[in-house]
């Protein structure tokens, strides 16, 4: 298996520079590479699209462990929150596999999100939920779900995942993983199908939507049992997007007449220009 590196170990940039430093100048050299298994990620200057295959042919050269060379087209988008991507060098076949903190995780990158700069977060989560009842709203391949089921070993999950390509490779993954008896996958919206298996019964709901998680936040609340945590992201504009997250959690759980409690309010990582993600955890009595 290959393991999953997202920071390779001889400097990209100075190696492209190097190859490439005679036809294409080093301002617009791509200067970050992601790994996943054996499928390179990057973001290719719209300046140098025409040199899209030498710099994919560079990238092979790189890394022996890579086979695919894939460049960003589009930001992630729509409601399956998917990928658009397109193969600049080596083979089509982009279904891979990685591993971190100890999990594996099958994916193709051309078909799901997976954002390595969400690790320590990921692993934050491979940290909670000991013996509790967990909902993971919207499980994507597992991002949350398999590090908090192999190590923190809760009673139940209920992974919810309404995009068919995510959910294929959460099945694969609770399975290859072998968290079966902890993990139960449900593929569907999760405005119906949270509070169907998990009304007033969690210890805990994880809301990693990003970006629209502000309308499932009555979904999300009822679910918790007295004295239950939220995982709430989030994408709100700075420089108050913290501020801005928790209201619209209170604001909800008055109208549901709970009360919450802000445990823990942090930045994950600047979304864009003008607004960060971020990850509150709320506790709801
Ligand atoms: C941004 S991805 C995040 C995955 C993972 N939670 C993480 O934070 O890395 C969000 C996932 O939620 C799924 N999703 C969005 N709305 C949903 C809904 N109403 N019901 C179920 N899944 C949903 C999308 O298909 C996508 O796979």
């Amino acid at each position: 298996m290959n393991s999953h590196q997202s920071r390779p170990r001889r400097s990209f940039f100075k190696f492209l520079q190097q190859r490439l430093g005679d036809k294409i100048p080093d301002t617009l050299l791509p200067r970050r590479l992601r790994l996943y298994g054996h499928v390179a990620v990057l973001w290719l200057d719209p300046k140098i699209l025409s040199q899209s295959e030498v710099v994919g042919k560079t990238v092979l050269e790189y890394d022996s462990r890579i086979h695919s060379v894939l460049r960003r087209t589009n930001p992630i988008s729509g409601p399956f929150r998917q990928p658009a991507l397109e193969v600049i060098a080596g083979s089509h076949e982009t279904e891979t596999v990685f591993s971190e903190n100890r999990c594996t995780f099958h994916i193709d990158p051309m078909k799901v999100m997976f954002s390595l700069g969400n690790k320590a977060e990921r692993e934050r989560m491979s940290k909670l939920g000991t013996n509790e009842v967990v909902v993971d709203m919207f499980a994507g391949i597992g991002q949350f779900t398999i590090p908090m089921a192999v190590h923190a070993s809760p009673q139940v999950i209920h992974a919810i995942e309404w995009n068919p390509d995510a959910f294929h490779y959460l099945q694969r993954n609770i399975r290859s993983n072998r968290v079966n008896d902890i993990v139960t996958s449900h593929q569907g919206d999760a405005a119906i199908i949270a509070p169907d298996v998990a009304q007033n019964q969690s210890d805990r709901v994880l809301m990693g939507l990003v970006q629209g998680t502000v309308q499932y936040i009555n979904q999300g609340i009822v679910c918790l049992r007295p004295g239950g945590v939220l995982h709430y992201h989030e994408i709100c504009p700075r420089p108050d997007a913290c501020a801005i997250a928790a209201k619209q959690v209170e604001r909800a759980a008055q109208q549901l007449d709970r009360k919450v409690r802000i445990l823990n309010a942090r930045v994950i990582k600047s979304y864009n220009s003008q607004s960060d993600h971020v990850v509150l955890d709320i506790q709801v009595d």
